[in-house]
């Protein structure tokens, strides 16, 4: 496949086979990463690779995180909620969280979660070239504080961007998009 093939043909995917990816496959992909551009070579972002008992922890946090957000106080209802909070985390095969250096320069700060992005979006375009995909979650997860704890992430020091939900895909959904063309303003 080609750059622009792999680019143009990416898209987020939220339903996994349930095949794991080998850690080895995992290392090759964060090579990637590292090689996005930032500024003053600060090289910002940090990797977290969540398996098995830790990938069950998260899905506990994620589960009273969702539990949270029910308006109901039916215990029926809750129950679902945790339910469908718990399975929803255990059924990504693998969970990238990607984290950023914090700075007091807010310039650099900016910066920094710039050249982030770049990384994760190095390590979604590198996956789905050999057919794994991903989704990028921005979830209270987050900066939930037991899942920093439980991923030792010292918040004084980095905040986690985002997670990847990584797998074989089981369904790749549509996308559209506006022509850059119609967004695009030519100047002489
Ligand atoms: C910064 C960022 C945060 C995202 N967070 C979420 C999220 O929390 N939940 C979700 O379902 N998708 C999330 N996505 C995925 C987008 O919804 C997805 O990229 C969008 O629907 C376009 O689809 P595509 O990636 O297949 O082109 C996020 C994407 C980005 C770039």
């Amino acid at each position: 496949m080609s750059i622009v093939q792999t680019i143009r043909n990416r898209r987020s995917v939220y339903d996994f086979n349930p095949e794991s990816l080998t850690n080895e496959t995992v290392a090759a992909i964060l090579e990637c990463a590292v090689w996005a551009p930032n500024h003053k070579s600060t090289e910002p972002w940090r990797f977290l690779v969540v398996n098995g008992n830790t990938k069950k922890k998260l899905a506990d946090v994620y589960r009273k995180i969702q539990v949270g957000k029910t308006k109901s106080d039916d215990p029926a209802v809750l129950e679902i909620a945790s339910r469908k909070g718990y399975e929803k985390l255990v059924s990504k095969p693998t969970i990238i969280g990607i984290t950023c250096l914090k700075s007091d320069d807010a310039f650099r700060a900016r910066e920094d979660y710039a050249s982030v992005s770049c990384a994760i979006h190095n390590i979604t375009l590198a996956a789905w070239e050999q057919g794994i995909g991903m989704q990028w979650s921005t979830s209270a997860l987050t900066t939930h504080p037991e899942a920093t704890n439980i991923l030792k992430v010292d918040t004084a020091k980095e905040e986690i961007v985002g997670f990847l939900y990584a797998g074989y895909p089981a369904e790749v959904p549509d996308q559209t998009r506006i022509p850059a063309s119609k967004l695009t303003t030519w100047f002489e």
